[in-house]
């Protein structure tokens, strides 16, 4: 699994309960997501089309590295689902605990044509995997 992004979690960050506020982390989750998805499938037309159940396992809290994980779950032809991990992390002991997992599946929209609506192009990401 990639390690794809590190956010130290901020006062700012933090819900009403002083845990890192939930809608925060999928917004982090999806962004880097896109990221990869893009990264993997060399272009930047990719769009978020499903995120898979969200259960949040445990509360991360201010001053832990909100770390994100992923790696490719499957290929289709126009889509790519990557599974994610969130991962609280503990600078004093380098303990890490899953915050949450999902898998998320993007669809490549460059070739689209909404008026005949013709399907995407196939992707180019298999040779990435
Ligand atoms: C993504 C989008 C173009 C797909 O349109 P569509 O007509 O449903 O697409 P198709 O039926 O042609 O399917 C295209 C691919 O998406 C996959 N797909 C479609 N809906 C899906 C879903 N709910 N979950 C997982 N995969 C899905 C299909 O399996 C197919 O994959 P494949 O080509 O690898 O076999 C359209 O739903 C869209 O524009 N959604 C909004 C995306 C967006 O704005 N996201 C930002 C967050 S709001």
């Amino acid at each position: 699994m990639e390690q794809l992004n590190t956010h130290p979690i901020k006062k700012s960050d933090l819900g009403f309960h002083g845990n890192l506020f939930g809608g925060k982390l999928l917004s982090w989750i999806d962004a880097s997501a896109a990221g990869y998805a893009m990264q993997l499938c060399d272009t930047p037309r990719m769009v978020t089309v499903s995120i898979d159940q969200c259960n949040f396992e445990r509360p991360a809290k201010e001053s832990q590295l909100l770390k994100i994980y992923g790696k490719p779950h499957k290929v289709g032809n126009s889509s790519m689902t990557l599974y994610m991990e969130a991962r609280a992390h503990n600078v004093y002991t380098g303990k890490q605990d899953l915050i949450l997992k999902t898998n998320i599946t993007f669809v490549q929209t460059a070739y689209r044509d909404w008026e005949t609506d013709r399907k995407s192009t196939r992707l180019n990401s298999s040779h990435r995997l």
